[in-house]
């Protein structure tokens, strides 16, 4: 039985991801520092898969820490969620952007190396398309930013490209998710934002409990056809799934490979909003407000690549994406 180390496994993406895994027969170790999680997730994923995991509460930025993980445990196989992730928070502190992604990473991979431990599933972003690609997004375009953040994913698959040039046997596989959304079907974990919600559907999900007023939607004038924003939503179950595959991908191909996890199809904000409103029986409010800037119109992935490489695609729909969203957010109405 192979051992997967989880960094971030706490956290929205990862916690889903290790239930996945322990369903799928791994063992998992996490290693989280709980600065956007809390430890509960553990118990949370344990009443799921009914399987306990080694939790380790740590920071990346402290190595020997990371260290000793490796040392006490004999990992297989890493999957790397640990980051920040608020796009704006990220333009107001950069340097704990860069230090906290990269150098977290750069630890990480010092740790990984020197126990000789070359399999790694990173989580990069469909941000690293920027602004001048046009959608769908193909893995071979080039990558940039527009924020701290998105230059954070950029650079880090940099560093992991690097390490594979420079050692044959690291096994790379930077998996560019678009935007995942909604919950385990159980409602036991789901994604846990601090504070008013920047992104889409945890902001719906707030205004159908009640807690805030209405949606602002971001421009209704964009080139699409209800001109608001489109964007590729993906389950978190499925991109879950996806990582599994991944680790597949890893165990028998070395080099760095970026493969884009989205399900090709995009939705507007307003498409969100029917949906959400189907799923709760409610009525969403809205007030169309100016653009947010920084945004663009749309966003979708060419989904082949994962396809032929990985033989996975997504197969959870928007409808079930919203139902599952809401049936955590009524369950946990405070959050986890
Ligand atoms: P999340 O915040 O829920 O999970 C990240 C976890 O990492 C948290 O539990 C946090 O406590 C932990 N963490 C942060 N810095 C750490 C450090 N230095 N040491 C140890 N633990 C640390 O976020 P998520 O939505 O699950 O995202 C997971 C990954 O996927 C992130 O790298 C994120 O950038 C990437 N990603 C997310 C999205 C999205 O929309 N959610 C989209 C694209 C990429
Ligand atoms: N939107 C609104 N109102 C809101 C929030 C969002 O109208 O209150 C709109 C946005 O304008 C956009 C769409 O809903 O058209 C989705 O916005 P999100 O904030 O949910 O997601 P983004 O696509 O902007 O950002 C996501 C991730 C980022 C990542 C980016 C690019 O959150 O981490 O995708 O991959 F960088």
């Amino acid at each position: 039985m192979q051992t997967i180390l989880v960094t971030g496994g706490t956290g929205f993406i990862g916690s889903h991801t290790c239930v996945e895994l322990i369903q799928a027969g791994y063992d998992v170790v996490i290693l989280d520092n709980l600065s956007n999680s809390k430890e509960s997730c553990v118990d949370r994923i344990k009443e799921i898969t009914g399987v306990g995991v080694k939790f380790y509460k740590a920071d990346l930025l402290d190595l020997e820490s990371t260290k000793r993980i490796f040392d006490e445990n004999k990992i297989d196989s890493v999957i790397h969620f640990a980051g920040l992730k608020a796009v704006g928070e990220s333009v107001e502190k950069p340097l704990e952007y860069y230090e906290n992604n990269i150098g977290g990473t750069i630890n990480l991979i010092k740790a990984m190396r020197d126990a000789n431990c070359k399999s790694i599933v990173f989580s990069s972003s469909a941000t690293v398309y920027g602004v001048n690609n046009k959608v769908p997004y193909t893995e071979e375009m080039t990558t940039s930013a527009t924020n701290p953040y998105g230059y954070t994913k950029v650079m880090i698959e940099q560093i992991l490209n690097d390490m594979t040039v420079s050692d044959k046997d690291w096994s790379v596989v930077a998996l560019r998710y678009f935007n995942p959304i909604g919950a385990h079907e159980s409602g036991l974990i789901g994604e846990n934002p601090n504070g008013i919600p920047n992104n889409l559907v945890p902001y719906i999900a707030q205004v159908a409990l009640g807690k805030l007023e209405h949606l602002r939607v971001f421009g209704d004038d964009y080139e699409t056809p209800d001109g608001t924003g489109v964007r590729d939503y993906i389950h978190v179950t499925d991109l879950a799934k996806g990582h599994l595959a991944a680790l597949e991908y890893a165990a028998e191909n070395k080099g760095f490979q970026p493969i884009n996890l989205g399900t090709g199809n995009g939705s507007s904000v307003m498409e969100v909003v029917k949906a959400y409103e189907k799923a709760c029986g409610k009525n969403i409010p809205v007030v169309v407000t100016p653009r947010r800037a920084g945004d663009i119109a749309e966003s979708y992935a060419e989904t082949s690549l994962a396809k032929k490489l990985l033989g996975w695609e997504a197969k959870l729909d928007i409808s079930k994406m919203c139902e599952d969203s809401w049936n955590f957010t009524m369950k946990n109405p405070e959050g986890m």
